[in-house]
Order: structure tokens, then C-alpha cells, then sequence
């Protein structure tokens, strides 16, 4: 361009026909000084077109960020609300806090569960917030603890349930607020469990309630068996007394008749031997003689009478003892009926004879009483029990007293069973008439003696009393109403 305008000048100046001395000069170098500044400023173009270039290139990264970053920005402030939500949303007190311990964030939820008050609200300082938290829980020094330790330990997890003054039982959950490789905070939870806890407690209650009726029904299974075991034995020795009375009848009777026989044989034979001075120097009478030495005749008169005497005795006795057999198993008569309650124990005591006789003595003394209305087999099985438990009471080897009294107040009939036995220490007094109480060794005692005949006497209307000295020993007194009042018994 300059070379051209250099060109034009020249050739003009050459028409006109005066170019001056050293102009061409002059505009050489013009023209080499334009010509360098055209290439500084085709380099400054060049250049700037560069710059423009990466500034647009800048200029779309730019753009890209801030559309990035708007985006983040809206995804963060979605996430925000939707973590705020859930916080307001959620039927749990949260707190935040940060790595010292100061209130970052809390819910409403955490308001109400607190009570917290507007002031405290209003400040948000640790100290008057611990204060109000500590005002509201039973045990303000586990609580404060609690916090102390989470506090010294930022890491920790924490899970521990306390209660409010008010009756409320509150879960606290805790969590550190992890960020990268630091700590940066924690989260509290407190929830409400009151209602669960009442539920749990009330299933308790529940479960505890149907172990006891479980138990009580297990106790009225093994009372009906043992009442049902005591029927049979009643039915076995009712049975038995059946099968023997009559043989032993028929052998009572002959046997009075043989002793009758002889009796009279005897006085035959009393008449013959009043015939033997008469019959002196006779040699029937030597054969006699020597017949009746042989034979030991007295001996074997006054012997038989003894032999007589002591099976009429034994027959006697097999006679009672099927008679008390009977009288105790009554199992003929199941229905309420009138009885003379001495008989029962006279014939209960017959039968347990065998078992107290060796350590006790028994000593009766029977007052007067009325008849009275009962089931009398199942007073003889209470009778039973009082009487094998105080020939227990006072030992193997022992020898003690079994005294029976008897006697009536107004329309009670009262029965006292009165040992001088080892006597039942105060600590196990309320526990006797408990099913499967017992102090005897496997084997020996089930625990169900006392049980049963206070079940027995209570059906009667009756009650028991005990009084025991360790050492000395024990009365038992049963109290029974002479009459049930049933209208069909009158
Ligand atoms: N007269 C008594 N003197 C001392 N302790 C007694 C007496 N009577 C009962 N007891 C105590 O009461 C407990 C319960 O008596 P209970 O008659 O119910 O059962 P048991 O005699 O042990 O067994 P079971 O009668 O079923 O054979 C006895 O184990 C004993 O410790
Ligand atoms: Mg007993």
C-alpha cells in the first residue's frame, strides 16, 4: 500500500518534473517506516485476533461454569429443603450441633418435645438451653454426663433412654456429623417412647398375668390329681374292705362257734376224766394216760384257749381295720352328710398308725361336739396330713407327742392337732399351704398335704390356724361350721 502511495508520489512529483533533491530518499525511508509499522500492526492484528479467539473461548467456559454452578446451586438448595422438611417433618427432636458444642440447627418438633421457652429460643446459648434441659429430666446428673462424654468425645455414638418429670420416657440417639476426614458436629435425636414403653409395660403386665393363671391352672391340675390319686386310694381301700368283710365275717362267726365247740368239748372231756378213779387198774386208762402225757394235755387246754383268744383278737382287729377302711374312703357317700367327726379321726388314726406309731405317743382329748355336716372323706384326708406331718415334724428316732383336741364354740366345731415336733420357722409360716411347698426330702413329701386340706376346710367354710415355736413345736386348728345351711341336707 505505502509502496504504491510512494510509487504515485514519485511518479507525479516526476511529471510536474521536480522532484526535489533527496525526496525519493525521504520517501524511501516513509516508505520503509510505514512498511515496518504495517507489519507491527499486521502483528498487533494477528495477535489480537488471538486474544479475541481465546476470550470468546474464556467467555463460553465461563458461561458453562455459571450454568454449572447454577444448577448446583438449585440442587443444593432443592436438597436443603428437602433436608429441612424432613427435619420439620420427622416426629423426632433433632439438635445439631457444631464441633463446640453450640446449636447449629434444631426442629419444631425439638420445641415442643423441650418445652422450650421463647427466651431460651431467642438466645440459643448452650449454658441457659443445658439449664432448661436439666430442669426437665429425673436424673439431671446422668443426663449432664451423657452430654460431658460426648463432648470429650467427638467420635462417639451414643444411644441411652431417660425420663422427664413428667411421666415421659424419651430415647436419645447421637451422631457424629462426619465431613471428609473430620468431625465437624453432631446430630441429636429424642424420641418419644412413652406410649411404647406403656405398651411393652402393659404386654408385661400381661405376660406376667398369664404366667400366674398358667401357674394357678397348673396348681388346679395337680390339686384334681392328687384329689383324684386320693379318690382311687379311697376306691382301692373301699374295694379291699368290701372283699375281706365277708370272708372275715364268715370266719368271725365260725369262729365264735369253734370256740363255743370247744368249750363244750372240753367239759366232755372234763366229764371223762372225772370217770378215771373209777376206771383205776383198767388198762383203757393207761393207754389214756400215756395218751394225754404225750399230748401234754393241760398245756394243750390252757393253749388252745390262749390260741383261741389271741386269733378272736386278730380276727377282732382285721374286723376294725376293714371297718375304718370303710369309714375312711366314704366313698359310697360323696354327698354333704351329718358325721361324728371322732370317728374319722379315730379311724384315720387307725390307719396311719403304723406311721407315727414308732416316734409318737397319740394322746386324745375329745370334747364335746355336734355332728357335723361335711364330706367326710375328704375331712379324714385333711386329718391324714395333720397327723402324718406332725409325726414328720418330730423325727425318725424321736419320740414325741401328737395331742388331738376337740371341741365346739357357739356353731363352730374346732379340731386342733398339737405336736411337739421341730416347729415351723416364720419364714416359711406363709408359704406352708402354697402347692409344692415343701421342706421333706424328694420322695418323702410332694408339698401338697396343706394345700389340699386348705382347699378341703375352705369348701367347708372352715379355716385354719397355725401356731409354731422352732424347737417346740406346732397346733394346727381347724375351725368348721357344724352346718353348711345346704336346705337340702336339713
Ligand atoms: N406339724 C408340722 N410341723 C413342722 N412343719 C410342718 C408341719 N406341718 C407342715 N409343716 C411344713 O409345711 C410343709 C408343707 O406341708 P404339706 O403337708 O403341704 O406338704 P408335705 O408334708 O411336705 O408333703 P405332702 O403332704 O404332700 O406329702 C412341710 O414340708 C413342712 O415343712
Ligand atoms: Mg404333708
Amino acid at each position: 500500500m505505502h509502496r504504491l502511495l510512494q510509487r504515485q508520489i514519485s511518479r507525479f512529483l516526476n511529471d510536474q518534473g521536480a522532484m526535489p533533491e533527496g525526496l525519493s530518499e525521504f520517501l524511501a525511508a516513509v516508505g520503509d517506516a510505514y512498511e515496518s509499522a504495517d507489519a507491527d500492526r499486521l502483528l498487533i492484528e494477528r495477535s489480537l485476533d488471538l486474544m479475541s479467539k481465546e476470550l470468546t473461548e474464556r467467555n463460553a467456559e465461563l458461561r458453562k461454569e455459571l450454568a454449572e454452578r447454577r444448577h448446583a446451586e438449585a440442587q443444593l438448595e432443592k436438597l436443603l429443603s428437602l433436608l429441612g422438611t424432613t427435619l420439620e417433618s420427622t416426629a423426632d427432636g433433632i439438635l445439631a450441633l457444631d464441633k463446640e458444642g453450640r446449636i447449629v440447627r434444631f426442629n419444631q418438633r425439638l420445641v415442643e418435645m423441650w418445652h422450650m421457652p421463647d427466651e431460651t429460643l431467642a438466645f440459643w446459648r448452650h449454658a441457659p438451653l443445658v439449664q432448661h434441659l436439666l430442669g426437665q429430666v429425673t436424673n439431671p446428673d446422668a443426663f449432664m454426663e451423657n452430654l460431658n462424654y460426648l463432648c470429650l468425645h467427638p467420635e462417639a455414638e451414643c444411644y441411652d433412654t431417660f425420663d422427664y418429670i413428667d411421666g415421659r420416657v424419651i430415647e436419645r440417639y447421637s451422631l457424629p456429623q462426619p465431613l471428609g476426614v473430620d468431625n465437624v458436629g453432631r446430630v441429636i435425636s429424642f424420641r418419644d417412647i412413652t406410649a411404647r414403653k406403656q405398651a411393652e409395660e402393659a404386654l408385661q403386665r400381661e405376660k406376667e398375668e398369664q404366667k400366674a393363671l398358667i401357674k394357678k391352672l397348673e396348681e388346679a391340675h395337680n390339686q384334681l390329681l392328687q384329689s383324684e390319686k386320693m379318690a382311687s386310694i379311697g376306691q382301692l381301700a373301699a374295694g379291699v374292705a368290701h372283699e375281706i368283710n365277708n370272708p372275715i365275717g364268715y370266719i368271725n362267726s365260725n369262729f365264735n362257734t369253734l370256740g363255743e365247740y370247744v368249750e363244750k368239748l372240753f367239759r366232755v372231756t372234763d366229764a371223762y376224766e372225772r370217770t378215771e378213779p373209777a376206771l383205776a387198774g383198767e388198762s383203757l386208762l393207761d393207754e389214756v394216760r400215756s395218751l394225754k402225757q404225750e399230748a401234754d394235755w393241760e398245756y394243750l387246754k390252757q393253749d388252745i384257749r390262749e390260741l383261741l383268744r389271741e386269733s378272736g383278737e386278730g380276727i377282732g382287729r382285721v374286723k376294725q381295720i376293714v371297718q375304718d377302711l370303710k369309714d375312711f374312703s366314704h366313698v359310697d357317700q360323696v354327698e354333704w352328710q351329718w358325721v361324728d367327726l371322732h370317728k374319722g379321726i379315730d379311724s384315720t388314726l387307725n390307719i396311719v398308725n403304723n406311721e407315727i406309731k414308732y416316734n409318737a405317743e397319740v394322746i386324745k382329748e375329745y370334747g364335746v361336739i355336734p355332728q357335723v355336716e361335711c364330706l367326710a372323706s375328704q375331712l379324714n384326708q385333711v386329718f391324714m396330713n395333720m397327723l402324718v406331718n406332725a409325726s414328720h415334724a418330730i423325727g425318725d428316732g424321736g419320740r414325741g407327742r401328737i395331742t388331738i383336741r376337740t371341741g365346739a364354740e357357739d356353731e363352730m366345731v374346732w379340731v386342733e392337732f398339737t405336736d411337739t415336733g421341730k416347729g415351723i420357722p416364720p419364714e416359711n409360716l406363709k408359704r406352708i399351704f402354697d402347692p409344692f411347698f415343701t421342706t421333706k426330702p424328694v420322695g418323702k413329701g410332694t408339698g401338697l398335704g396343706l394345700s389340699l386340706s386348705y382347699g378341703i376346710i375352705e369348701k367347708h367354710q372352715g379355716r385354719i390356724e397355725v401356731e409354731s415355736e422352732v424347737g417346740k413345736g406346732t397346733t394346727f386348728r381347724l375351725r368348721l361350721p357344724a352346718s353348711q345351711g345346704l336346705p337340702e341336707t336339713l
